[in-house]
């Protein structure tokens, strides 16, 4: 008799692989740090992305391209930490693998070996083929990202819908055959049109995860501080903002200097 996904302990390559087979959509969030990844853990998430977009939300940079391979093994560590369940995949941050498969080879293991992840996900299709080959003969599990690639912003200029026109459609969908056939364990399409993406998902064997590329993929993901409403300036259609937690904290914050003017805080029975 086969476990219920939900009653796997541990989430595993195998396990998303079946997820796809049996049509049990995947969740995957972001996590940078031990407090964020022992909740979402503690939530049921299949997968937590300890994803590049730290730069823009934990380190205030305007891209993801500043963080630097170092930057991302201390967040890979804090999050390890927090997670008894959930899949731990590594972004390869920016100039960490680009043009030299030994470079990403040894980046990616550094990822592993350092932190304790269980994979790594990289930007790119047929210009990182050798990368992603590379990686995988070391025996690390590769997750892709085709569509919107945030680290090639410079080159595309602009965060809007990618693959609208039919060549970029058509390379796309070559570069997703490319990087299964290379042997990666699933692939995240960004930001590219919902019939698009429908095309991968049922061209792929492998897993397809979705963030603005709508309902037809075998799963969702999208940057927690988005989802919890931590970031305030950020309202691309695709985000569903579950909490307005920015609002929330300031209350909050704004309530406890108000008991520290007015002397309220601490009282009697919060001191020794
Ligand atoms: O870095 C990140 O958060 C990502 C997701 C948007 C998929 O790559």
């Amino acid at each position: 008799m086969s476990v219920a996904i939900r009653d796997v302990k541990r989430i595993t390559t195998h396990v998303l692989q079946a997820m796809k087979e049996k049509d049990e959509k995947i969740s995957m969030l972001t996590a940078y740090d031990y407090s964020m990844a022992k909740i979402l853990d503690a939530a049921g998430i299949d997968i937590l992305l300890v994803g590049d977009s730290a730069s823009n939300v934990m380190a205030g940079h305007e891209t993801t391209l500043p963080i630097t391979l170092e930057q991302m093994i201390y967040h890979a560590q804090s999050v390890i930490r927090g997670v008894e369940r959930a899949f731990v995949v590594v972004d390869l941050p920016f100039g960490s693998y680009q043009g030299n498969s030994t470079k990403a080879l040894n980046s990616a293991i550094a990822i592993m070996k350092e932190s304790g992840a269980h994979a790594v996900k990289l930007e790119g299709g047929s210009e990182i083929e050798e990368s992603v080959r590379r990686i995988l003969s070391a025996g690390v599990p590769v997750m892709g990202h085709l569509g919107l690639t945030p680290q090639s912003i410079y080159k595309f200029g602009t965060y809007t819908v990618r693959a609208k026109e039919e060549a970029e459609a058509k390379k796309l969908m070559e570069d997703a055959q490319i990087l299964e056939e290379a042997g990666c364990f699933a692939l995240v399409l960004e930001k590219i049109p919902a019939s698009l993406a429908k095309k991968v998902a049922e061209a792929l064997k492998i897993p397809v995860i979705g963030i603005g590329a709508g309902m037809h993929v075998d799963g969702q993901v999208l940057v927690t501080h988005d989802l919890l409403g931590i970031t305030k300036d950020f309202h691309p259609r695709f985000l569903r903002r579950y909490l307005d937690l920015f609002d929330v904290i300031k209350s909050a914050v704004e309530h406890y200097i108000s008991d520290v003017k007015a002397k309220d805080f601490p009282n009697q029975e919060e001191q020794y």
